[in-house]
This record gives C-alpha cells, structure tokens and sequence, in this order.
C-alpha cells in the first residue's frame, strides 16, 4: 500500500474542488476531478515542521531574502533537474500566476499581444485579457498518435509581429501535459531572441513528470548576450499546499528582477510572505526528493491503470501525457456535445470532471481529468463515467 493510497475526506476545509463543486456542475455531491490540486495529503516531515512553526504561535512579518530560502531552491534544481540557478536571480511571489499577471504589467502595454500556445491553461486568457492585453494564440497540432507538436512557422509569424511583446510559455505544459525537449525550448528562444521578445515560462507543473523523460527549465537557456528569461514556479502542485501561497521565479535581468520586486513591495504592497509557505517550500525541495519520486511512480501508475480502463469505452480515446496528473481525454469519437456529455457525467455519473473548452477551443472535444488522487477514487470515477455513458440515446 502506497502513501497515496490513503483516503482523506477533504470536505468540510473550505476546499475548492470538493466543497464548492456546485459553483462550477450545478451540484453538489458529485466526485470531483477538477481544479488541480491534488487529494494528497503534503510529505510528513513538512506536515511536522508546520506543526512545531504552528505550536510556537509566531505567525509576524517574514522575509524569504535569505540563504537558506535561496539554498533550497539550488539545492532542488541541482539535484532533481540536474542544473544549476544562481542565487541572486530567486524572487518571492505569493502566486505563479500572481507573478505572471505582474510581469504582463511590467514588461507589456495595454492591446499589447501576449503569445501563448494553445488549449492552454484557463487563467492564461483570463490573467492576459483582465489586464487589457490581447491573446496571440498558436494553436498546437495534434498527431494521430495523440502527441502535440508546435506548429513553429505559425508561432514565428505570431511572435514576428510588433505588437506582440511577450511569449507565455507553459512548460510542462497545462493541459496537453507536453514535456518540451531540449530542441524545442532551443527553438522558443532562438525566435524571441530574433523578434527580441520576452518569454516569462510557468514552470509550476515541472516535477510531476513521466518515468524516463526530464524537464529543462528554461533558464538552462540564457545566455551572455540575452537574457529576457523569467521563470516563475511552485512547490506548490507538486507537494499539494497551493493553501500555504508561496510560489518564487527566477529572473536573470538585474534591472528587471529590481522592477519586479518593487512592484510587488512599493506598487502592490506586498513585502512580507507567507511564514508557512517559505517553511514548507524549503523543507520539501530540502528533505522531499523520495517522497516526490514516489508521487511521480504513483501518478505514472495511475496514467496507465486510466489508460487501460478507457480503452474499453467505445467512443474514448487516451494516450498517456509525458507529464502532471491532468489527464486529457478525447471524446470526439463519443458524437456528443460538450454539453450533453457534462449533462451525462453529473446527471447519470454523479462525476464532475472538467470540460476541455475551458483551454480554449481547440480543446472542445476533451476531458481534462484530474487524477492526483487516491487510486480508489480515480476507480470510482472510471466507474461512474462508464455508467453515464449507458445513458446514450
Ligand atoms: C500552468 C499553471 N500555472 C499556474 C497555476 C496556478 O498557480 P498559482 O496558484 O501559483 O497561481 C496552475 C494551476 O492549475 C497551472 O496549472
């Protein structure tokens, strides 16, 4: 039996994807494999650590400005990616997406372009056009093996455009689960640093990733002669504690690492972080690194038992993603509408898993399925699908 075998009731903590599933199903009292977070409860020796921190009762201003913050973060990048960051680039954000929504601030204008591949992560749209900025999309292709390729004379055209500014890039990527290669990120860079185009890269899916395949951060890229690379990222997916709201980027650009700190500190007042969240971080990407290979052999499993289980649904077709615990199904060959479907799987399924127009269009006829969850549940949820799908007149 595996630690993540365990069963929690998470109902009852205020907890988005279990207590407030009616906001997005209509209903209550449906499983959720939803929003992504996980069902997993955080490694033991962080839970210990919040404990003796909760028990002293101290909860004042803190400052991440320190070595020991800044030595976790080389510690996990020498150790887990095999590459090293310096230290002076670390920043503090409260969020990645906090951190992305800033830099559209910093570094764009308003009707500005922001490139980003698509589907594509949901705040992605929302955080670019609720800061006035346009949405450049380059559409993925997908091959009829199920693998997502980027189409690199359709993003060259984007991103040769003036009023394109900025290249907001998912790496791995949310939600076709694409673990970018060394030649393909080389390419990425190669393009923004002929157009001279900021890429800021969210990093925070980068350790859940299948056996076999690494991430290359992005700031493996920079080099003497150009440095428009932030990286912003979390321990936050991996370890389950988005709660604790603590996230870091790296940026390499003095001046613009100044820019970002003050607009946090003096535009946003935000000086202090989250004493839990830095506490936590630290301990996981200190002590942590067995108990995350563990989650990703875990989750790896869970991708094929989910794979094995929808190939015997008619209609259903999936292929295991190089990385994060979002599955994303296709279900064009059921010929039913998004909402038909929906209305099948919280009606007749009691299951609420989300709809893959909520990436955008080109993800219209998916699933995305969260399944960092106990095994028991990702069962449970195979099962209520299959019985939805009886329903089909
Ligand atoms: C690609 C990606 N970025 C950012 C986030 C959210 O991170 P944060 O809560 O730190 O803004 C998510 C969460 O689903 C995500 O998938």
């Amino acid at each position: 039996m595996s630690i993540f075998d365990e069963i929690i009731d998470r109902r009852g903590t205020y907890c988005t994807q279990w207590d407030f599933v009616k906001d997005r199903f209509g209903v209550d009292d449906l499983l959720p494999f939803t929003i992504s977070d996980s069902d997993f409860k955080a490694p033991e020796g962080t839970i210990k650590l919040l404990e003796e921190a909760v028990r002293r009762g101290l909860f004042g201003y803190t400052r991440w400005n320190h070595p020991d913050f800044k030595n976790s973060k080389i510690h996990w990048y020498n150790s887990r990616l095999s590459t090293s960051i310096e230290s002076d680039w670390i920043v503090f954000s409260p969020s990645v997406m906090f951190s992305v929504a800033k830099c559209l601030d910093l570094l764009t204008n308003p009707d500005d372009g922001v490139l980003i591949l698509t589907p594509a992560y949901d705040a992605f749209y929302h955080t670019i056009r609720s800061n006035q900025r346009r949405v450049v999309s380059s559409a993925l292709v997908r091959d009829e093996k199920g693998h997502y390729h980027i189409d690199f004379d359709d993003f060259e055209q984007k991103l040769a455009d003036k009023s394109t500014k900025l290249f907001l890039l998912c790496s791995p990527h949310n939600p076709t689960g694409r673990v970018w290669t060394h030649a393909e990120l080389s390419q990425m860079v190669q393009l923004c640093k002929k157009y001279d185009k900021y890429i800021v890269s969210d990093e925070i899916h980068m350790d859940i990733i299948r056996n076999g395949l690494n991430h290359i951060p992005i700031t493996n890229f920079v080099n003497s002669d150009w440095n428009k690379i932030i990286l912003f990222t979390s321990a936050s997916k991996t370890f389950n504690i988005p709660a604790l709201v603590f996230s870091y980027g790296l940026i390499i650009d003095r001046e613009i690492r100044e820019q970002f700190l003050s607009v946090l500190k003096e535009k946003n007042g935000l000086s202090s972080c989250s004493y839990l969240g830095m506490l936590a971080t630290m301990e996981c990407y200190n002590h942590e690194d067995e108990w995350c290979n563990q989650l990703c052999a875990y989750i790896d499993n869970q991708m094929h038992f989910l794979s094995h289980e929808l190939k015997t649904i008619e209609g259903i077709e999936f292929s295991i993603q190089e990385s994060t615990y979002l599955a994303w199904i296709d279900v064009k060959a059921l010929n039913l509408s998004m909402d038909t479907l929906q209305d099948l799987l919280v009606k007749k399924g009691k299951v609420a898993i989300m709809r893959g127009d909520t990436y955008g269009e080109e993800g219209s006829h998916f699933l995305r399925m969260n399944i960092g969850a106990p095994h028991k549940k990702v069962a449970e949820g195979i099962r209520r699908i299959k019985k939805a799908l009886e329903f089909i007149v």
